[in-house]
């Protein structure tokens, strides 16, 4: 192994970070590094220490606890976001805000909300490949990884079906503008705008959905403010979007180039062996999640971490793909293996953090992959492999297209 420090962040770092992330591993696990942006940060790359300090109290989530708050990027989830305007949310706040949301958010989207979603999950996702189905060949993240979460997560929350197409727009500008700031912060303006007024609509006819279940939530008598509720089901569309665009786009890209796994996920997939589907969904996850980064935590006094003293105001960045591939937590962690059950991954993250929409997420995935395969029997990558192009964000990594062939139906 080269003992230059890999080029970090480049074109080419996002079509392979691995073999960066593995340099780092090995010769600096914890290294300030100047991001992209021109903030520097701690990056952790080995899977201990990233466990440790998702887990560390004295990592806050908090932006202004960042020592340099004045580099306001002014994205959402990364420092000057406070600067920028944005209600508090999980993924900014710590104990005991963070508690009462969490616990105020856990009523409402229970695991056994969306165990009852499974069928509409399978009926959009079905609905998808209909729309290309007899054509022979799709762009798989445009046609099918893209709309699936929107449609799911717009349905739970109760968003009525003639305004999810506003939303498929604006979760658009999301996806193709990321990176140049105006056409984000549009998009976030007219989905929060929207998602006020509807809970204040539906305040007066509370129903069945998961925004009048943010409604009905209370602790100790407390409810969720109306401002408190939208930023709520805000966050939820935030962190389940693009997530998990990436994970269907991420892991079928690998399960294309891996005819081996494809075929083992095939035949588990007619043998209704969900329980290979399941651990198959993991293992993709692990070997090339969407979530490249966790979100930002800073240092609240100095501490130890991986050997390196990081100071009182640092910033400090998990890289949960770099962590997910330390041979010293898993067996052959370069190699693709659907069946792998010691799997203790970090790409929901841990500790309080830890996805709130796991569950949802695992199901969309489970059914993406049974649905492709199912429908789509010869489904192969189409043209030159070199010509795929990646969406680099700082903390999400995926395709901006997946195109693909198969014999139409
Ligand atoms: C938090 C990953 C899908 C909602 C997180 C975190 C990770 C993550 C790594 C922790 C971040 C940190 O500690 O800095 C993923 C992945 C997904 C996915 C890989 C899909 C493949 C979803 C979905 C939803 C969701 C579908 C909701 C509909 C959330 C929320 C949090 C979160 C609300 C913040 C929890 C808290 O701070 O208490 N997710 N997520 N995620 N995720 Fe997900």
């Amino acid at each position: 192994m080269a003992e230059e420090p890999p080029e970090l962040f480049g074109p080419g770092f996002t079509a392979d970070p691995y073999p960066a992330y593995a340099w780092l591993r090995r010769n600096e696990p914890v290294r300030w590094t100047v991001l992209p942006s021109g903030v520097p940060a701690w990056l952790v790359t080995r899977y201990a220490d990233a466990r440790r300090a998702l887990a560390d109290p004295r990592l806050s989530k908090d932006p202004q606890r960042h020592r340099a708050a004045e580099h306001a990027s002014g994205r959402v989830g990364i420092p000057g976001e406070r600067r920028a305007n944005v209600t508090p949310h999980l993924l900014n706040i710590d104990p005991p805000d963070h508690t009462r949301l969490r616990r105020l958010v856990s009523q409402a989207f229970t695991p056994r909300r969306v165990a009852a979603f499974e069928p509409r999950v399978r009926e959009l996702a079905d609905r998808l490949v209909d729309g290309f189905a007899a054509r022979g060949s799709a762009d798989l993240i445009d046609e099918f990884a893209f709309p699936l979460p929107i449609y799911a997560i717009c349905d739970m929350l109760g968003v009525p079906a003639e305004d999810q197409e506003d939303f498929r727009h604006w979760a658009g500008m999301m996806l193709h503008t990321s990176g140049r700031r105006g056409g984000v912060a549009r998009a976030v303006k007219h989905m929060r705008a929207y998602l006020g007024e509807l809970i204040h609509r539906k305040r007066d006819a509370l129903g069945d959905d998961l925004i009048s279940g943010l409604i009905r939530a209370s602790d100790h008598g407390e409810h969720l403010s109306e401002e408190e509720a939208a930023a709520m089901a805000f966050i939820l569309l935030f962190a389940g979007f693009e997530t998990t665009v990436n994970l269907i786009g991420n892991g079928m890209l690998s399960l294309l180039r891996d005819p081996g796994q494809l075929a083992r996920l095939r035949a588990a997939v007619a043998a209704g062996d969900e329980e290979f589907v399941a651990l198959a969904a993991e293992e993709l996850l692990r070997f090339d999640g969407p979530v490249e980064l966790a979100t930002w935590r800073f240092a609240t006094e100095p501490l130890t971490l991986g050997g390196r003293r990081v100071a009182a105001g640092d910033p400090v960045l998990v890289v949960l793909a770099a962590a997910g591939r330390d041979p010293e937590r898993f067996a052959a962690p370069d190699a693709l293996d659907l069946g792998r059950t010691d799997n203790q991954h970090l790409g929901y993250g841990h500790g309080i953090h830890y996805c709130l929409g796991a569950p949802l997420a695992r199901l969309e995935a489970r059914t993406a992959l049974r649905t492709l395969l199912v429908r789509l029997p010869d489904l192969r990558l189409a043209g030159d492999e070199s010509q795929l192009r990646w969406r680099g964000g700082l903390i999400m990594r995926g395709l901006r297209a997946l195109p693909v062939e198969f014999s139409p139906e």
